[in-house]
């Protein structure tokens, strides 16, 4: 294991009501009391908890993210929509982008790519996601998919911008499946000899069934940032594997 500081960022999804904020206090409280400074939390709770996680967090090093922003940059007539200066405002410093969950809801590559330059155009932070499906992956299709996404999405954006790309294969999303370490460290390494020759500034995540039984395997991948963790996040006990 390396000395470097992880990432821990919690994607809440469709989870959470004004309840939930109770569950972050140990959160402060460790990060607080920890003497290791080896680790960032982000919560990317959904837009209804936004407002007041940027209120409970902002006396400590735990930043709030979202999970999704509309494309267009300028403010404009889009029924039920969020867009990035709106988040900005709002004290939001991340944002997740090109979610599986909203790929496969119809998102595609070029709305990714707007929602990413907004993002940066609004001086948000990207979690940016990419990963192959099952189906995909049998094929040993994944370099090819990774690459599309990456050089799709990415297009554009300046080499000097930070980027952090979440690798998340769909077929571990939720699942409890998560790859080998020797699958994930090769794919690591592929995600990052593209992304390493496009920009001066990134991380690379892993996410999918991230959980207390798996992290300590995965802390072996010397390559790896950290995590972006789904289920296990909403419990503050799981989120401090
Ligand atoms: P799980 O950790 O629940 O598998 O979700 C992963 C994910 O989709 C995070 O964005």
């Amino acid at each position: 294991m390396t000395n470097k500081i992880r990432y821990f960022i919690a994607n809440w999804k469709m989870y959470g009501d004004l309840g939930s904020l109770k569950s972050i206090k140990n959160v402060i409280k460790f990060s607080r009391l920890s003497k290791s400074k080896k680790f960032k939390i982000i919560y990317c709770p959904p837009y209804t908890l936004l407002s007041d996680f940027v209120d409970t967090l902002k006396k400590s090093s735990i930043e709030t993210g979202a999970q999704n922003i509309h494309e267009n940059y300028d403010f404009g007539a889009h029924t039920g929509f969020i867009n990035s200066k709106m988040l900005k405002n709002l004290g939001v410093k991340y944002v997740i982008i090109g979610h599986s969950e909203n790929r496969t809801l119809g998102e595609d590559h070029k709305q990714i790519n707007k929602k990413i330059l907004s993002a940066i155009k609004s001086k948000l932070n990207v979690i940016f996601c990419i990963g192959e499906t099952s189906f995909q992956r049998k094929n040993k299709k994944t370099n090819i998919i990774l690459k599309k996404q990456i050089m799709n999405g990415l297009k554009g954006i300046g080499k000097k911008c930070k980027i952090i790309v979440a690798y998340e294969p769909v077929w571990s999303i939720g699942t409890g499946v998560v790859p080998n370490n020797l699958e994930l460290e090769k794919n690591i390494k592929f995600i990052k000899s593209i992304i390493s020759k496009k920009f001066n500034n990134y991380k690379i995540l892993y996410g999918g069934s991230v959980s207390p039984n798996n992290i300590k395997k995965l802390n072996m991948i010397d390559l790896l940032d950290g995590y972006l963790i789904g289920g296990a996040s909403q419990s503050s006990k799981n989120l401090l594997i």
